[in-house]
């Protein structure tokens, strides 16, 4: 069923538009991610999800009630803000009390649900201790208490963790799921860290410049990017991104870029022969056999892979992974080779389709680099 729907939701300020035509089906229980760069409407989707901001024109549904017109106290929404100030003069139990204090929930019932939040959060042993006397992952810990002692129907975050170091983050997303898992309540999550949403959501709403790119699993979103934006927006290190050109021959494609040519098999019905361009994941080139020359560039050591840049000789860069045991040295000449059936081809411009006719394969990088011919002009 679905939990909370957009319906051709516009906002504008001023004259600047921040959401353009957003339309999301968001189903009960599930865990969403809004993903984008900077300014690209997130924080804007969510606020008028809250109420906090209103639609220009459109429609908001939560539940079986369109909420345009309802104030944010009565959405059964709860909101964690980036900044999630806390109340310093407060303890741990008050800070997590106050949105029932607010609601005017007697006194003797808080108490039990502050006691069950601050359980399930593992905060009980710090409930008498003001913020300033907690770690940040514990600050976290009582921000998402004040949103959770209510149990809303609907949780909206917006980049909760953005404020603890790489470590925290990590374990705080873990317990978020966990969270999610327990609680089963619909959660809308912005962010503009791509791994977050990756690992947390069941679907994510990849957003550019107001506008909605794709809305689909973490998997698909990886293996079959809706256009170059997402494609390129996903995945560390980034898809190498290649500009040439595509050319057809009996209903079989070629892309031919400066010094190589890539067979691109049977495309969808949107190709057109002409300017494109060609997508390959860094697992999907190997690095020490193939056509194509190059020169190591640089080599990252991450210790379980290292990450190769390697230099073409029209100074095209690609990044690839190899394993640890082979270390390439920094000028070193090296041999490359394109497995086709990963490569993903976009039409012209910077948010062109994706051109392909089905989701990638994933197999071992490598295991098939025969497609790919040199060019022959
Ligand atoms: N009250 C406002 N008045 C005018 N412009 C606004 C207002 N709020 C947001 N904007 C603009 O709308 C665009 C979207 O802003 P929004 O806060 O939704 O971005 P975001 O995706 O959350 O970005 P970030 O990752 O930086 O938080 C931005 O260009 C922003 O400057
Ligand atoms: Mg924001």
């Amino acid at each position: 069923m679905a939990d909370v729907v957009l319906s051709n939701v516009h906002k504008k300020f001023g004259t600047f538009t921040a959401v353009e035509d957003l339309n999301l089906d968001i189903q009960q229980g599930e865990f969403i991610s809004l993903l984008g760069p900077s300014g690209c409407g997130k924080t804007t989707t969510l606020r008028m999800l809250a109420g906090l901001e209103f639609p220009t024109s459109g429609e908001i549904r939560i539940g079986d009630r369109v909420v345009n017109d309802v104030p944010p106290g009565d959405r059964d929404i709860a909101m964690v803000f980036q900044s999630y100030a806390l109340y310093p003069h407060m303890s741990v139990g008050q800070n997590i009390a106050y949105p029932l204090k607010k609601r005017r929930v007697p006194k003797t019932e808080r108490a039990g649900m502050v006691a069950k939040t601050a359980e399930m959060l593992q905060l009980t042993p710090l409930l008498h201790r003001k913020p300033k006397e907690l770690s940040g992952g514990q600050q976290q810990r009582v921000a998402l208490g004040r949103a959770l002692v209510r149990d809303p129907k609907v949780f909206l975050l917006d980049e909760p963790l953005s404020n603890l170091d790489a470590k925290l983050r990590g374990y705080m997303r873990a317990e978020l799921i966990e969270l999610h898992q327990r609680l089963g309540r619909t959660m809308v999550y912005v962010t503009h860290d791509q791994l977050e949403a990756m690992t947390m959501s069941d679907r994510i709403a990849v957003m550019e410049g107001g506008k909605l790119q794709q809305f689909a699993p973490p998997q698909e979103v990886y293996r079959a990017p809706a256009n170059r934006f997402v494609a390129s927006f996903i995945g560390t290190p980034g898809m190498n991104i290649v500009d040439g050109s595509l050319h057809e021959d009996a209903g079989r494609w070629t892309f031919t870029a400066p010094g190589f040519s890539v067979d691109a098999g049977q495309l969808g019905p949107d190709a057109r022969p002409g300017p494109a361009a060609m997508g390959i994941r860094p697992e999907g080139l190997t690095i020490g056999s193939g056509p194509i020359q190059g020169i190591t560039q640089l080599v990252e050591q991450t210790g379980h892979e290292n990450i190769t840049v390697v230099r073409l000789e029209d100074g095209l860069r690609m990044t690839g992974r190899t394993a640890p045991d082979r270390l390439w040295r920094t000028g070193e000449p090296v041999q490359l080779s394109i497995d086709a059936r990963q490569a993903h081809f976009f039409a012209e411009g910077p948010t062109g389709k994706r051109l392909n006719r089905d989701v990638c394969t994933m197999d071992a990088p490598g295991s098939n680099g025969t497609s790919l011919k040199e060019a022959t002009s």
